[in-house]
């Protein structure tokens, strides 16, 4: 896909990976609709976003994609300020393994994800007056390699992997020219990161924080930026559907449908 020119909806925009997506799509021609339930720094976002790059490049859309009426509404919103949308990424995410927080974990993960699908396979739908594009799922190496840490959120990504990867090959996707892929980084230096190496412990089973920052040391760290340069090569190639990226610090960037070692 031409970027120049496209119409995105990013949820999770505000900070982190969803931030420099955003960069990334509006530096290369796009709009960018902003979906977040922090007001604050989606507002900051879009007008850091604005001033860089020229006005009306970015709006924000507050909403909480557990809830169906504002993710509704922030299509509906996009379309009426954009005249469509050809880019669905569903980013937004969370960590959490503690009694109050794992139930959460699933709503945003992992229903907040099969909702954006549903809505993305909706609106680009040519049945529906759109015209096809692409819908980029937001997992995560640890839905494909099992760690002792974070099953709950593990699970969710999990599901997302394979919910993408079964939406991709649905009649649906084919006959209107909607490509689905699923990014699986490893570990990536953004706020959610920053919380679960110097937090409280409720983000992993156990709370063992020194055993958890080993494993992410083993791991490695990639930035933002290098993330979202594999982003957008998967966005502007139309030859890759259904796929899962892997990318991670140590072991680098591979396309794959199957998982079979760990890193
Ligand atoms: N950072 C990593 O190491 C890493 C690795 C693999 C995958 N991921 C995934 O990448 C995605 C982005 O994470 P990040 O690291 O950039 O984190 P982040 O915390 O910086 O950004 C997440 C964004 O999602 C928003 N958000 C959270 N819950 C929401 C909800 N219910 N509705 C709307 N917006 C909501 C937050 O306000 C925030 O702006 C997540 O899905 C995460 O699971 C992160």
């Amino acid at each position: 896909m031409k970027v120049d020119g496209k119409v995105a909806l990013i949820t999770g925009g505000a900070s982190g990976m969803g931030k420099g997506f955003a960069e990334t799509l509006v530096a290369a021609g796009a709009k960018v609709c902003v979906v977040d339930f922090n007001s604050q720094c989606g507002e900051a976002t879009v007008n850091e976003l604005n001033t860089k790059h020229g006005d009306g490049k970015a709006i924000f859309c507050k909403c909480d994609v557990t809830s169906q009426t504002e993710f509704e509404e922030a299509f509906k919103r996009t379309k009426e300020v954009f005249g469509g949308i050809d880019i669905v990424v569903n980013n937004a995410g969370i960590g959490g393994e503690s009694d109050d927080k794992w139930e959460r974990v699933v709503d945003v993960n992992m229903k907040g994800t099969i909702r954006g699908t549903r809505l993305g396979m909706h609106d680009l739908s040519k049945d529906n007056g759109g015209n096809g594009g692409i819908i980029v799922n937001m997992a995560s190496a640890g839905g494909i390699n099992p760690n002792p840490f974070s099953p709950t959120y593990g699970c969710t990504k999990a599901g997302i992997v394979h919910a993408t990867r079964c939406y991709a090959i649905s009649e649906e996707a084919v006959k209107s020219g909607i490509r689905l892929m699923v990014l699986c980084p490893a570990f990536v230096d953004t706020p959610m990161l920053q919380n679960l190496s110097s937090g409280d412990g409720t983000q992993v089973i156990g709370g063992d924080m020194a055993k958890v920052n080993a494993f992410i040391e083993h791991i490695g760290v990639m930035s933002v930026e290098e993330v979202s340069a594999v982003f957008m090569e998967m966005i502007e190639d139309d030859s890759k559907n259904g796929l899962i990226l892997r990318c991670a610090k140590k072991t680098g960037n591979q396309y794959c449908t199957l998982a079979v070692e760990n890193v």
